[in-house]
């Protein structure tokens, strides 16, 4: 199965699109750089350079493709809505999708699109729920999403058709990556009155929702791809204070976010209580359902931590690639030289749960003796090695390795947080973070070197 994703270098659209590779689909992708996306894009794919103010969408590169996933558009909450951006929100979303369904038209292999829109497609009220059956809202966002929504209404009657009206997504991404370093300081506070409903969803849950969309033909129409519970904004803030351990700030109040944010402010102070009604209708099951049960996810280790998230795809290659990590000496190899590092030794003969590994490093010239404990060991699908003294308050990684008939999928997921972090990390943080992405830039490139065919 081959399927087009728009909007796949974004942040939900490489989730998806790493789902759908995991799940054996042939990806084609378009994007306004090809040359930018060849250099960072992870998985195979098909990269197509689509600048669709200027160019039609070429029905050529539909050539196979049984389904068209599409997710691009300038993004809605990252800076004031001047009437140049409004005009790039607007024409980013509807000038692509109507040149996309035109080339659908002359495609006959697409059977399937699923596209997102907003719950900005509501009006705002601070009693009344919404499912899919409310009629739209009058606002900037709203007429947006209503002509998003239009823009692909008339598919071929062949072309299962699924709209997801998007809540705002909860992941490492999106807006609450902007967020974190804020909510870490403990500027954690509800925004204007607070009472405004929030409708949000887990970054996992949207994933499946697409991936339910694509493979199952009885999803059709439009969805509210939200979690059942919807939060006050003020309870939102609560939670995620918990989650940091930070104290709630009294609210921010509206007369500021307006003159800050302008007409955008509508996003954080409009009150749109979304219900998943077709969703729980369809059986879908949410993983996280709760807000508490995300943040926890999100956040194990609480304030300050940064999340690193990479993945490489090794063409041709199986979990039998797991046998490099059986022995800890081959780390040195993947490690780069400015960090010094050297592999010491480690407690058991062969690496198992509760092994310890010792090493030496140097950060910034300085040196460091480091001792890691592999908390989980699980050949050849995943290991954890936590650190258990050396220069941070939390290194735990996550290696997994994933097998598809094309080849493996190894990722690798870095929680980490410096000491004394409320001080380190304006001092310190730029410098290890870019050292950070230095380290997995390298590792990538090694892993290319040695495994790639
Ligand atoms: N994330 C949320 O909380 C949320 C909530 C509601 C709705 N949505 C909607 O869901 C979709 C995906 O969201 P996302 O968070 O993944 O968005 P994102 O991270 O901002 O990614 C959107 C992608 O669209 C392309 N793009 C950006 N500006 C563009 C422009 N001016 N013209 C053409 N293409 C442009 C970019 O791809 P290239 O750089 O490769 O061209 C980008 O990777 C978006 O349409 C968004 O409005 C998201």
């Amino acid at each position: 199965m081959k399927v087009l994703v728009t909007g796949a270098t974004g942040f939900v659209g490489k989730k998806i699109c790493r789902k759908l590779i995991l799940a054996g689909y042939q990806l084609v992708i378009s994007t306004r750089s090809k040359k930018r996306t060849e250099k960072d894009f992870p998985y195979p794919a098909e990269i197509i350079e689509w600048d669709y103010a200027n160019q039609d969408f070429d029905a050529k590169h539909l050539e196979g493709v049984d389904s068209v996933i599409h997710l691009m558009g300038e993004s809605i909450a990252s800076g004031r809505w001047t009437s140049d951006r409004k005009e790039r929100l607007y024409k980013s979303r509807i000038e692509s999708t109507n040149k996309i369904v035109k080339a659908i038209h002359q495609s006959p292999s697409v059977k399937s699109f699923l596209a997102a829109s907003a719950v900005g497609y509501y009006p705002f009220s601070d009693q009344e729920g919404f499912d899919e059956s409310a009629k739209p809202g009058d606002s900037f966002l709203a007429n947006l999403c209503v002509d998003w929504e239009k823009a692909s209404e008339n598919l071929p009657s062949k072309v299962r058709r699924c709209v997801f009206r998007l809540g705002m997504v909860l992941g490492h991404g999106g807006a609450m990556e902007k967020l974190e370093s804020l909510f870490s300081y403990g500027l954690t506070s509800p925004l204007g009155s607070g009472k405004q409903w929030m409708s949000w969803i887990a970054i996992e849950d949207l994933v499946d929702i697409f991936f339910k969309a694509l493979t199952e033909e009885s999803f059709h129409g439009v969805y509210n791809a939200v979690s059942p519970h919807p939060v006050r904004n003020k309870e939102f803030h609560k939670s995620l204070a918990k989650s940091f351990s930070r104290p709630l700030l009294p609210s921010t109040p509206s007369f500021i976010l307006k003159t800050v944010l302008g007409e955008m402010s509508q996003v954080v102070l409009g009150s749109q209580k979304v219900l998943p009604k077709r969703l729980l209708e369809q059986g879908f099951s949410f993983r996280r359902r709760t807000l508490e049960e995300c943040f926890q996810h999100l956040y194990p280790h609480g304030a300050f931590t940064k999340v690193v998230e990479k993945d490489l795809f090794l063409e041709g290659h199986d979990l039998s690639i797991f046998d490099f990590f059986q022995d800890e000496k081959n780390l040195d190899q993947l490690t780069p030289d400015f960090l010094n590092f050297k592999v010491l030794g480690k407690n058991t003969p062969e690496i198992q749960e509760g092994t310890e590994i010792y090493y030496r490093l140097k950060l910034n010239g300085i040196p460091f003796r480091w001792k890691t404990l592999i908390r989980r060991w699980e050949p050849p699908y995943l290991f954890v090695d936590t650190q258990e003294s050396g220069p941070y308050q939390v290194w735990d990684h996550t290696h997994t390795f994933e097998a598809t008939d094309r080849g493996v999928m190894v990722s690798d997921k870095v929680y980490w947080k410096l000491p004394i972090p409320f001080i380190s990390l304006p001092i310190a943080g730029f410098k290890v973070r870019s050292d950070v992405k230095k380290i997995f830039a390298f590792r990538k490139q090694k892993m290319e070197e040695l495994f790639g065919r």
